[in-house]
């Protein structure tokens, strides 16, 4: 990698005024787009009393992320995320931080991610059934929520155990939901004070109170019954190595907060991308159903499968690189430096996207077609071009957790599914904050044909006297 100073950036020009607020504001996917390929890599926005500058090329992020990291802190547009995680890992700083990333890593190696395989299978297998009925009633499945609630569900058992109800699990979606979207306008708005209300400020209280008291329920109630081999568990048994302590309610409620936030909508909206993507490449879906009947043969998958089911991963590798949920990334300067040839003053806010940095035309052939086969070539020798999970010592804790946990889903509605969008829906992304379709994603689920020995898994009996729809309808509302 060249000296991040030397690069040779494209032309750059001054920059953005107060005057392109109304675009930043009406689509911000676009302006930061159009940012890049207008005003070069290095885009400094000058908001009047705000300063910010858009980085856009890789090297420029990895010095940020990486390279010069201690310079760069959370900063203020994470005050708003604070709201919501409290000093959990997602939000904190400085050796607070360090010490807590050093007391959960340990539940995130392979080891604990593969005795969690079960846990995950067979919640997909329960969401399968439910599917299977809708199916059989030829009742569209609206995607965002079904990815949401299953990976909501899949958080919350990995974290608290089985015996978590189904309605303790959409009660949190809904509330995770709608505190996301309260979120976005302070987010936005960091550099006004606390002090100025805003609209949803009393609704936000609200929804996290009714957040705590469940997420507090479970805590206790995991404190009553020790000794589980769930997340929580473990948590609750961790003690720093130096000190010997342990996390209180409050830490443990702010983890929390942080692991259900961080890792139920990312890959939630994740997949729904994907089969919308897949559905419109029917290329894609047949080879990915061919990958999955040679590897499972209509079993359950298994951690030791992961490996094997390479176009899975292939495919989601190629929509994460399209539609990464986490699509900006704020840092603030701590002291003056300089980014390329751009000075930096102490507390400019400084923005990143993988969402830009994985269309940058420099690094990407053909940024805005869906291909997995990219991640097979040499392509992705740009490793640092992708940057999904972040990058640097903030990178996302749970990548591998969620890639499993993503891989095993496609897995195994591939092995049992084709999904068809339902006719008239045109969708495009939105930032909510995370990068997520704009509209419902209604789609219908057409079992595949049976010619794949077993799928025991998918009880049998639940689908006896039921008018399966002909597969040559799936066809036609395909088109
Ligand atoms: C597709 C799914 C996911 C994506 C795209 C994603 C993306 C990210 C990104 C970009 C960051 C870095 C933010 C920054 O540098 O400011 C991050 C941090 C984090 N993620 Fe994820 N994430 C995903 C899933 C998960 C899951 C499943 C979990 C937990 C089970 C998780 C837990 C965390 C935590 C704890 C951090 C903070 C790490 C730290 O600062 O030390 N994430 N994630």
């Amino acid at each position: 990698m060249a000296p991040v100073n030397d690069l040779q950036a494209r032309p750059r020009k001054p920059g953005y005024g107060v005057g392109a607020v109304p675009s930043l504001a009406k689509n911000p996917l676009q302006f930061f787009m159009q940012s890049l390929l207008n005003q070069g890599d290095l885009v400094p926005l000058n908001l009047g009393p705000t300063r910010l500058l858009l980085v856009h090329h890789p090297d420029h992020v990895r010095y940020v992320l990486q390279d010069n990291w201690r310079n760069y802190s959370k900063g203020s547009m994470w005050i708003a995320i604070r709201k919501l995680v409290g000093n959990g890992l997602l939000a904190s700083e400085g050796d607070y931080w360090r010490r807590q990333r050093r007391l959960m890593q340990p539940a995130f190696h392979r080891q604990k991610l593969a005795e969690l395989t079960q846990t995950i299978t067979a919640t997909v297998a329960e969401m399968l059934k439910d599917w299977q009925t809708a199916s059989d009633q030829h009742q569209p499945i609206e995607m965002v929520h079904a990815m949401s609630e299953v990976t909501m569900q899949i958080i919350v058992r990995t974290m608290f155990g089985s015996d978590v109800s189904k309605d303790d699990t959409r009660a949190m979606v809904d509330a995770f939901t709608k505190a996301l979207q309260l979120m976005n306008l302070r987010m936005w708005t960091f550099f006004l004070p606390d002090f100025i209300p805003l609209p949803g400020d009393g609704a936000m209280r609200d929804v996290l109170q009714q957040i705590d008291t469940t997420v507090y329920r479970f805590i206790e109630q995991r404190r009553q019954n020790p000794g589980g081999s769930d997340l929580i568990s473990v948590l609750l048994e961790m003690q720093d190595a130096d000190t010997g302590e342990r996390m209180t309610d409050q830490q443990l409620r702010d983890e929390v907060f942080t692991i259900f936030l961080a890792g139920h909508e990312t890959s939630a909206t994740v997949l729904s991308w994907v089969w919308w993507l897949l559905w419109q490449h029917p290329e894609v879906e047949r080879r990915l159903h061919r990958e999955v009947d040679e590897v499972l043969g209509g079993r359950l998958p298994t951690f030791a499968d992961l490996p094997n089911l390479k176009y899975t991963r292939m495919v989601i590798d190629e929509s994460l690189r399209m539609y990464p949920p986490a699509w900006l990334i704020p840092r603030t300067a701590v002291e003056d430096d300089t980014i390329g040839d751009q000075p930096v003053k102490a507390g400019m806010t400084i923005l990143m996207s993988p969402y830009v940095v994985h269309r940058h035309p420099d690094f990407w052939k053909d940024a805005d077609r869906f291909d997995p086969e990219r991640f097979e070539s040499g392509e992705v020798a740009q490793r640092h071009a992708y940057i999904p999970f972040g990058e640097g010592p903030r990178l996302c804790m749970g990548n591998s957790f969620a890639i499993m946990e993503m891989q095993l889903i496609v897995a195994m509605v591939a092995q049992t599914f084709r999904l068809s969008l339902k006719p008239g829906i045109d969708i495009k992304p939105t930032t909510m904050p995370v990068l997520r379709p704009n509209q419902d994603v209604w789609m219908y689920a057409y079992p595949r044909p049976q010619d794949v020995a077993g799928r025991t898994w998918l009880i049998q009996s639940d689908r006896e006297g039921s008018s399966v729809v002909p597969d040559a309808e799936a066809e036609r509302v395909r088109g």
